[in-house]
């Protein structure tokens, strides 16, 4: 993992790394120390033992086969603005695949899918640190897994690259490539206020727009039609009665079903 930097042309995101063998998870680590890191700073771990995902869902990766990092960040943004950082970080796991010629998909919000299976899951908290905002934005990726790494039922929703692609991918690379999209898309939502290639990122490769949907939010599930992925980083969706309504991620979860 050493070799990450000879990947990393970033002047801020990346610049410190902080490597764990093994650790119960890199959000976790990222809220409790995070207040005393410098922005930018990586926390990186081999393997995880109590990976978390959304909607308090767990998260495997098993040893030396996944990417799981959490990035550092304190940005001046808002509360909304904080939640399109999500957005921000999907699209340069995206980009950072098409550089290795894989082409991926974005299910809005946090998910990149290869051949329809989920390889990749992002879990942006916020937490307050001495008055200031402190954003933990992990990205866990299936980088290496083989099959008999997956338990079955995961089988059918999940996927990793090497599974997908037929061979083994550089994590460090991978990770050198997505720090480096993240701080040019980063920077220019913090600087510029503009999200215009991550919109245009996120509808043009995504794998919910124009598909029947089903949401779920708590005990509610609902169908519909997912029509447009809003500026403001809102799904908007045509329900079964015919209203449209904008969606924001919040507690939702949402899939592609087929009709
Ligand atoms: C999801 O799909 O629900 C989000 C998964 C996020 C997993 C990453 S791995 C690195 C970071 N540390 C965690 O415990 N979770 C995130």
């Amino acid at each position: 993992m050493e070799r990450i930097k000879d990947y990393i042309n970033t002047k801020i995101i990346g610049k410190n790394i902080l490597y764990f063998d093994s650790i119960d998870s890199t959000n976790l680590k990222g809220k409790e120390i995070g207040g005393q890191l410098e922005e930018g700073t990586i926390i990186i771990a081999d393997e995880q033992t109590l990976g978390r995902g959304r909607m308090g869902r767990g998260w495997a990766s098993p040893k030396g086969k996944s990417i799981c990092m959490t990035l550092i960040l304190k940005p001046n943004l808002s509360l909304e603005d904080i939640s399109r950082l999500t957005l921000v970080a999907s699209a340069s796991v995206f980009k950072a695949l098409e550089k290795l010629d894989i082409q991926a998909q974005i299910k809005w919000p946090n998910d990149i899918l290869l051949n329809n299976k989920k390889i990749c899951g992002i879990l942006t908290e916020l937490v307050e640190v001495d008055k200031e905002k402190l954003v933990v934005l992990g990205i866990g990726i299936n980088v290496n897994l083989d099959m008999e790494d997956f338990p079955e039922d995961l089988l059918e929703s999940g996927t990793s690259l090497k599974i997908e692609v037929g061979k083994e991918i550089s994590r460090e690379e991978l990770i050198g490539l997505i720090l480096n999209e993240f701080e040019v898309l980063y920077l220019d939502f913090v600087n510029n206020k503009s999200l215009r290639e991550v919109m245009k990122i996120s509808r043009e490769y995504s794998s919910l727009l124009g598909h029947y949907v089903k949401i779920i939010r708590g005990d509610n599930i609902l169908y519909g039609k997912a029509l447009d992925i809003l500026d403001s980083g809102e799904i908007l969706i045509e329900f079964e009665d015919g209203g449209i309504k904008e969606l924001n991620s919040g507690e939702i979860s949402i899939r592609k079903v087929d009709m």
